[in-house]
């Protein structure tokens, strides 16, 4: 059993790269009384993510680490983290890959959305090659992560239907508004099995 806050909420940062939008639905989700985390700490790698507005928006603490030296930033995050006692790492959009050491930290305690039923399609352009390979189905995966992308434990997938009018840009669409869905639903899981 692991221990939470006085407020018996997990302490959780969220990592961006871009949009944000799984940022807000976290933090959205992390404000309803039964949400198991709290969103302490969005943390980004580049400084023009428009996701960074929402910390302004909800008052939730943000920094910029630039992974030009990985092995610097991440240590810098770490004491950041530790600082902050976050117990859950949420990757969403974030663009780097950490490495094993930082991942060890956490013992497993970090977890990333992906836009595709993984195993298949890992890495970038999914919607395209999904559609280019005439696949009736993609969708959504949340997964531990670990030092290989795209690649740690299933917790939960959602499957989409891709039907033959849809292109990249619709596709990523649906599939976004059921990430929405799906990645609130695997941290309660995932937490509810800690
Ligand atoms: C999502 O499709 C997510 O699955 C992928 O990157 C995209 C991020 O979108 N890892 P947003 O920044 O949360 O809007």
């Amino acid at each position: 059993m692991i221990r939470l806050n006085g407020k018996n909420k997990l302490r959780t940062a969220i990592f961006i790269s871009g949009n944000g939008s799984n940022l807000e639905n976290l933090i959205k989700f992390s404000l309803l009384k039964k949400s198991p985390i709290e969103v302490n700490f969005i943390l980004s790698d580049n400084k023009k993510a428009k996701g960074l507005r929402f910390s302004k928006k909800y008052k939730v603490e943000k920094k910029i680490f630039l992974f030009s030296k990985r092995q610097k930033a991440e240590s810098q995050i770490l004491r950041h983290l530790k600082k902050r006692k976050i117990r859950l790492i949420c990757l969403a959009g974030f663009m780097k890959i950490l490495s094993k050491k930082f991942i060890k930290h956490f013992n497993g305690k970090i977890l990333n959305i992906h836009p595709s039923l993984l195993p298949k399609y890992k890495g970038l352009n999914t919607h395209e090659r999904a559609i280019a390979n005439n696949e009736k189905y993609s969708g959504c995966t949340v997964h531990l992560v670990n030092s290989k992308l795209d690649s740690g434990k299933i917790i939960l997938q959602k499957k989409v239907r891709i039907y033959e009018k849809d292109t990249a840009k619709t596709l990523r669409k649906k599939i976004l508004k059921n990430e929405h869905i799906l990645y609130p639903k695997a941290i309660k899981k995932f937490i509810s099995n800690l």
